[in-house]
């Protein structure tokens, strides 16, 4: 049976179900290896290399189980989990791109991301072009020669919305590689691949895992050269996650749809809450309809997401203050969680930034960011309500 619903597919794709236990859910495989030769009529064959598993490095039947239930979510026909975000990202960018060729990225992207960038890249021969949302939207782009396209779905922390949809088109039209990391989106509101990029990479630590109890990466992509290369570079480098990372986040994954829906309706109710007040100067949500890429995230997302930030009056000071009198809400870095997540951007996410690349990509001292989770709405408003009150 072709199975079509996102949450069909994410309960039921990918299970490792052997009828000779009867197990309803995958097992954690901790073996490091595998016999060899296994002479097994029924034996199971890792995809990453057509050949019987031999060792986890280079394949393990849970991550195979997590990995073709995400690429069933994806819409891909290949996918590949590993040991963090973070690693998913530099081990496809280093597969994808060959010293002397170019990438051109957003200049408002994960700090680790934009380090990786500036300087790792730059140490492996690979030139890199900043540019912003905006130009990029509207294709306004050096005329160079590129190899591959990165940007992020939704920007880190003042959530501008990329227009994957014409940047993609133009990839296609160019020959470029277009790679998307989708992790502000999740693949609930967003499917790269469909808008006809070459790879979507995930911090799957985020809304994929949902409870803050795990590390790890997604790569998805439909082309099988770029797949072959990654699975090469995932094997060498080494950075394969932890199997029972790989449960937790096969655990997570099953309630992504439902837990989305109602973080993101949390957030609208928040953004709302937070534009009529009157210590707040400005809130970047895609959700409100002045926000300026309001009609954009409706062409290019299936809803507006649950991550939001915004500015108080009093600028860095307030925001300290703000943070400090949360009681319900945690401050911490990270996002996606089921518990909402404060941050100042400025002390967790971007602190390598200097204040010239802060400003360049708005990153106020007192811009707050919030990832919002399932608690009941009103707890959230109540704790917010009262923080900002303790705001002079
Ligand atoms: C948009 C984005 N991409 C990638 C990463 C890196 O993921 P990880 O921490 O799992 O390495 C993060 C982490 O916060 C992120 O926010």
């Amino acid at each position: 049976m072709v199975i079509k619903g996102f949450s069909t597919k994410a309960v039921h794709a990918g299970e490792l179900i052997d009828k000779r236990f009867g197990n309803v859910i995958t097992p954690i495989f901790l073996s490091s290896t595998y016999l060899s030769p296994n002479e097994s009529q029924e034996k199971y064959i890792d995809p990453t290399r057509n050949k019987p598993y031999l060792y986890t490095r280079l394949g393990n039947p849970t991550f195979t189980s997590f990995e073709q239930k995400y690429a069933a979510l994806e819409n891909a026909s290949y996918a590949l989990s590993f040991s963090s975000g973070m690693a998913a990202i530099t081990t496809s960018i280093m597969s994808a791109v060959k010293q002397g060729e170019r990438i051109l990225a957003l200049n408002q992207l994960y700090g680790q991301t934009y380090e990786f960038f500036k300087e790792v890249s730059t140490n492996l021969g690979i030139q890199v072009d900043f540019v912003s949302v905006d130009s990029l939207n509207a294709l306004e782009i050096p005329a160079k020669e590129y190899k591959v396209f990165y940007v992020e779905s939704i920007t880190n922390p003042t959530m501008q919305v990329c227009d994957i949809k014409t940047v993609a088109e133009y990839c296609i039209e160019k020959g470029i590689d277009l790679f998307v990391d989708a992790t502000f989106a999740s693949p609930y509101l967003q499917r790269p691949l469909d808008f006809g990029a070459s790879v979507v990479l995930h911090s799957a630590t985020k809304y994929i895992g949902g409870h803050s109890d795990l590390i790890m990466g997604l790569f998805a992509t439909n082309s099988k050269s770029i797949y072959e290369k990654v699975v090469e570079y995932r094997s060498t480098l080494g950075c394969i996650p932890e199997p029972f990372s790989v449960y937790l986040a096969l655990r997570g994954i099953k309630t992504l749809a439902l837990r989305m829906e109602r973080q993101q309706s949390n957030a609208m109710k928040l953004a709302k809450f937070l534009s009529q007040n009157e210590k707040v100067s400005k809130v970047n949500y895609p959700g409100l309809e002045n926000n300026e890429y309001h009609d954009l995230a409706k062409k290019v997302l299936n809803g507006f997401g649950a991550m939001l930030s915004f500015e108080l009056k009093g600028g860095y000071e307030a925001a300290k203050k703000f943070i400090r009198a949360l009681k319900l809400c945690i401050v911490a870095p990270s996002l996606g969680g089921v518990e909402t997540l404060v941050t100042l951007p400025l002390e967790t996410s971007h602190r390598q930034l200097s204040i010239e690349e802060r400003m360049r990509m708005n990153i106020n001292e007192g811009l707050i960011r919030v990832s919002v989770g399932i608690e009941d709405y009103e707890d959230i408003e109540k704790d917010f309500s009262q923080a900002l009150e303790a705001v002079s």
